[in-house]
């Protein structure tokens, strides 16, 4: 069965865009695993712009899936996923000036640095996955820089415009899968995956789990806004 990972940076952006206290990055965690969820993902950028330092320290304590921290392979970061110990973590390239991550690592022209980064992680025990486009290259990369997972960006399949589009970036995942499942690498995927472009993803069983924040927390706004409504005018009346 395929497991999914819910990524909570979303709400911390809600948070952040008035810099108030709530909604608590902390409690959406403790719901999505009261919901189900196999684990909680989350992104602390260089920038902070939605998760905070004392978000993941939290998240360390409280979460009791699996916590998934997405960081860049940056000194800064190696050392606070060292200080941390999150259950794995998953390196992604990262722009201060992107709206969200943009593409898959270059593990091939990155080679070295990575597998810097990753050695000291290892020496901590923490397993280490790699967020690449789907692209043989990379993939081959990814095991020789001795990660022990792969995630697929699905970006460009959910941004096609098209169902030929859309058919041609499902090939390329296929393709990608080919090369992972004949490595020693376990294969997750996600960014970008929503209510409607999930299914043709979640119906690939070499992929182990998928990684979703941006729709779900979208979702929850507008599920969840009845309710709000109703109880702020029984709380005015
Ligand atoms: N996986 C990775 C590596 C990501 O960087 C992100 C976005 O932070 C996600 C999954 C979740 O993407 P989305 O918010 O589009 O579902």
């Amino acid at each position: 069965m395929t497991r999914l990972g819910v990524n909570i940076d979303h709400v911390a952006t809600v948070r952040q865009a008035r810099g108030v206290a709530y909604p608590d990055p902390i409690a959406a965690a403790s719901m999505v695993e009261l919901s189900g969820a196999d684990g909680i993902v989350c992104h602390l950028r260089e920038d902070r712009r939605h998760i905070q330092d004392r978000d993941l320290r939290i998240l360390k304590e409280i979460v009791q899936t699996q916590l998934n921290l997405e960081m860049a392979a940056t000194e800064e970061m190696v050392r606070i996923a060292i200080a941390t110990k999150p259950d794995i973590v998953t390196l992604v390239p990262e722009k201060r000036e992107e709206l969200t991550t943009e593409g898959g690592l270059d593990v091939v022209k990155s080679f070295r640095s990575l597998n810097k980064a990753i050695q000291r992680l290892h020496k901590e025990n923490i397993p280490v996955s790699l967020f690449v486009d789907p692209d043989r290259n990379q993939i081959k990369a990814s095991e020789g820089v001795e990660a022990e997972a792969i995630e697929i960006h699905t970006g460009h399949y959910c941004e096609a415009k098209t169902s030929t589009q859309a058919d041609d970036e499902l090939k390329r995942i296929f393709d990608a899968i080919g090369e992972a499942s004949q490595r020693n690498l376990r294969i997750a995927a996600g960014h970008g995956l929503n209510y409607v472009n999930v299914r043709r993803i979640a119906e690939i069983k070499e992929i182990e789990e998928l990684n979703i924040g941006h729709s779900i927390i979208a979702r929850a706004v507008l599920v969840g806004l009845d309710r709000a409504v109703r109880e702020m005018i029984a709380l005015i009346r």
